[in-house]
């Protein structure tokens, strides 16, 4: 860390001494204030639910410019990745700092390839689960037995184990999703087939069937792949820091990603992709465009608990670049398919333009955030709403493998043990039941 020539002093008004706190700066982004003898010289606490103003790690990974709009995988625009390159090359971006020449390429894509099948176990496992279980369940179960069944790269510990855990979850991540949506639906699941490349396959271990030749469709395999570039890591977000707290225990690489899933579930995260598409769907079935000055309404009304789902997040104060690019996806597809009279997608639209010419929404600054465009597109080329957030899980993997494997890596790092503020009852004693 680079110490900054600045530095903070915190003074209290009741006259106690006060304290000289050491700055460091970021190459670029805001500076720090370094809190970590706060307590050992004051027996104080800082307090900041939510995380608002706290650095929790220092990480080499993405850089987010929420006011610019900006998004940066080391240090590359995510406007250039997701024109320029695919999401393997990202993945390889990620996981070792630099875009692989042609020969590291290769050999990232070869080595992919050959993890994608998962142990034939793994089916008997998912055959537990309900038909109608939710995918996000089944993958939170199924990623969590990947330890299970994968014992000799279970020591978060050892670089080698931390290694082929990565590539084995990047490899099978797709694999598993399309089991799962298989398994849904009652059809035979699709072996991988290394030919095809990463999203090919994915979208071939989908949508094939046994009984059928099957041809990927590569304006649609382009967008599967762009959703996964977009999603692929985004710096300290809730499933990351989850998956940073849980692996600070020590715990093995899968049960730590599997942590990660079952944080991204959440409508406030992950899940929002599917909100989004949902309320889009019930806005339509209740008049389309025009019931949306009705709506807005009620996302203003504070009473209402109504949110605009994909739209507002807690780091960009703009457009969120990755909802710029799904936009612009959507189109392709929607052009590829046919499909550019889509209601859904006009309606899409229209609610984004209202909502950003409105006070409400510009007082708060709230723009559209990726998960806005890319339910449409999801749905457009076939994947059913509930599988959104599991695909977001498959894409998100690899963040969350480079952002652990950097925690393991830096010599600061301790286990993570955040602090109180205590609000409860003094010491009481336990009186007997008569008198209680
Ligand atoms: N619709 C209506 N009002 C909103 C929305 C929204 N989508 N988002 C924020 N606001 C309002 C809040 O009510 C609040 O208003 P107030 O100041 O009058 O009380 C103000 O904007 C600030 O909102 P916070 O909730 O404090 O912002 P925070 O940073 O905590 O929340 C969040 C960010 C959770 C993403 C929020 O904007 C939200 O719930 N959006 C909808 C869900 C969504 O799309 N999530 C996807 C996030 S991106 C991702 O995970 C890939």
């Amino acid at each position: 860390m680079t110490p900054s020539d600045v530095k903070a002093t915190l003074s209290f008004s009741d006259g106690s001494p006060s304290m000289d706190l050491p700055m460091f700066k970021g190459s670029i982004g805001p500076d720090v204030i370094d809190i970590r003898k706060l307590y050992a010289q004051t027996g104080k606490f800082t307090y900041d639910p939510g995380f608002l103003s706290t650095a929790s790690c220092q990480s080499t990974i993405t850089y987010i410019d929420g006011d610019k709009g900006e998004l940066l995988y080391r240090g590359y625009p995510i406007e250039q990745l997701a024109t320029n390159c695919d999401f393997l090359d990202t993945c390889y971006l990620l996981l070792y700092g630099e875009l692989p020449n042609v020969q590291q390429q290769a050999d990232f894509k070869k080595l992919v390839t050959t993890h994608t099948m998962v142990n034939e176990q793994m089916q008997f496992f998912l055959r537990g689960f309900r038909r109608d279980a939710h995918p996000m369940a089944v993958m939170t179960g199924l990623v969590g037995a990947l330890s299970a069944f994968y014992h000799d790269s279970t020591d978060i510990n050892n670089p080698k184990h931390r290694e082929i855990a990565a590539i084995r979850l990047i490899a099978k991540m797709p694999t598993l999703v399309a089991m799962a949506y298989k398994y849904g639906i009652g059809q035979p699941y699709m072996y991988p087939k290394n030919s095809l490349s990463y999203s090919a396959n994915f979208m071939r271990m989908m949508f094939a069937t046994p009984c059928e030749e099957y041809e990927p469709n590569d304006v649609l395999v382009r967008a599967i792949d762009r959703i996964f570039i977009l999603h692929a890591d985004h710096e300290q977000n809730a499933s990351t820091s989850t998956v940073r707290l849980c692996g600070s225990s020590g715990t093995n690489p899968f049960a730590a990603i599997a942590a990660g899933v079952a944080c991204l579930w959440g409508p406030a995260h992950g899940g929002a992709n599917e909100a989004a598409l949902n309320m889009l769907e019930e806005i339509q079935r209740n008049g389309g465009v025009e019931k949306i000055g009705e709506f807005i309404k009620q996302v203003k009304d504070k009473n209402s608990n109504v949110k605009l789902m994909g739209f507002g997040h807690r780091v960009y104060k703009n457009y969120d670049p990755r909802a710029k690019l799904m936009r612009e996806t959507c189109h392709e597809v929607l052009g590829a398919l046919g499909l550019g009279n889509d209601p859904l997608f006009k309606l899409a639209m229209a609610l984004e333009k209202i909502a950003l010419e409105d006070e409400y929404f510009v007082a708060r600054k709230l723009y559209p955030n990726v998960d806005f465009y890319s339910g449409i597109v999801q749905r457009a080329i076939g994947i059913p709403v509930s599988l959104f957030t599991a695909i977001f899980a498959l894409a998100r993997t690899v963040g969350w493998i480079a952002q652990l494997n950097e925690m393991i890596g830096d010599p600061e790092y301790k286990i993570g043990r955040p602090r109180q503020l205590y609000h409860g009852s003094p010491r009481r004693d336990v009186k007997p039941i008569s008198q209680r």
